[in-house]
């Protein structure tokens, strides 16, 4: 439940948290939305043994390294904490205890100053960070087509301003994210995959493997990987036994990627001519999400754009990935908004952007 606070009117700094998955982060931005501190810590190394982030190892991570990242933003903003107009924190979706942990320390830090506190959901930050006024573009205008690519998200949503999200479509199993963490475990390839994935790729032959294209041709925007990444296990099951030779691994990864940017292309295609009919006012399709770090899919989706009379904005590659700009930019945008939240606020890990709840008050 959104609830006005007295003292949510003006926009001044706005500390944001993010704890959502395996990135601490924090950041202290000033009302117009200029960056004055960032601090961000990952958790690769903590996490690397074990293939995949393990939310238990990963709310404890926060816990000891979130207080003295927050120390250090403010201290490098050249603020005291009592300067900050807000603070803002992820409170879903993602992993619960790292929610807890950051959600948990936004409250009791504005308790104590005594100002709003606002509750983000992860998705509307990432949604949002392609109007950060600093950006190349000057900040995109709603509405406009946004395509999330993550670990744990793959969907088109109309966002038609803020709080106002139309989910037009999205997977109907894996996320996109999660289609390379696997292919590229398959191959052998450190954990997280996708990055790696692509720098083998680029030494690979694409056209070497047919592998299918799942979804392609049909009407809708959803998306499907599942099949994609099978086709992948199956090539490597007929593999002769042994390990991969290097020029075969990366003919299967330019291949698998070739696939997903073309479907990727076509989704975007027919998402785009949806977006078109109902927003007619909207010119710009905005990528967010890892996977809107990948080279291959930034230039098909430019292409797509550009195709059909729309620009693509892709935020630079550490706003993509998770970050506590994001979260700092979409708390401004609510404070403006007269946004903010009760210390009894729940996280949680789901929190889909159209809920309910995510309209303003
Ligand atoms: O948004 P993000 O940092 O975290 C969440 O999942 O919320 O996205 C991480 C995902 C991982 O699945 C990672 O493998 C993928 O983004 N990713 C990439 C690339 N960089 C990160 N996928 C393909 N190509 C990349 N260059
Ligand atoms: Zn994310």
């Amino acid at each position: 439940m959104q609830t006005a606070h007295p003292a949510a009117s003006g926009a001044g700094p706005v500390l944001g948290i993010e704890t959502s998955c395996d990135e601490t982060a924090v950041a202290v931005l000033d009302g117009a939305g200029r960056v004055l501190a960032e601090r961000l810590r990952t958790q690769l190394a903590e996490h690397a043994r074990f293939g995949g982030v393990v939310p238990e190892i990963a709310a404890r991570a926060h816990l000891v390294y979130l207080p003295e990242m927050a120390r250090a933003a403010l201290a490098e903003a050249g603020m005291a904490p009592g300067d900050l107009a807000a603070i803002a924190a992820a409170s879903g979706p993602g992993l619960i205890g790292g929610l807890i942990v950051g959600a948990s320390f936004a409250k009791g830090l504005a308790l104590a100053l005594k100002k709003p506190f606002i509750a983000i959901n992860h998705l509307e930050a990432h949604a949002l960070t392609a109007r950060l006024p600093g950006l190349a573009a000057g900040g995109v205008a709603f509405p406009y087509l946004l395509l999330l690519v993550s670990g744990g998200h793959c969907q088109f949503v109309a966002v038609e301003g803020l709080g106002r999200y139309r989910r037009l479509g999205e997977t109907l199993d894996d996320a996109v994210g999660e289609a390379f963490d696997k292919v590229a475990k398959l191959l052998g390839l450190p954990w997280p995959g996708g990055p790696a994935l692509e720098r083998l790729a680029a030494l690979g032959d694409a056209r070497r493997y047919a592998l299918p294209r799942p979804m392609r041709g049909r009407a809708g925007c959803d998306f499907s990987f599942s099949g994609l990444k099978t086709a992948v296990a199956l090539l490597l099951r007929d593999a002769a036994p042994g390990p991969l030779a290097p020029a075969h691994a990366a003919d299967i990864a330019a291949s698998f990627q070739l696939a997903v940017v073309e479907v990727l292309a076509d989704r975007t295609r027919n998402a785009l001519a949806l977006f078109a009919q109902s927003h007619p006012a909207g010119t710009s399709l905005v990528i967010a999400g890892g996977v809107a770090a990948n080279r291959a899919i930034r230039e098909a989706l430019a292409a797509s754009a550009a195709a059909t009379g729309f620009r693509l904005i892709a935020p630079p590659l550490r706003l993509c990935t998770d970050n506590a700009v994001m979260v700092a930019w979409a708390g401004i945008e609510r404070l403006r908004a007269g946004q903010s939240d009760p210390f009894d606020h729940p996280p949680r890990p789901r929190w889909p952007l159209d809920a309910p709840d995510m309209a303003l008050a």
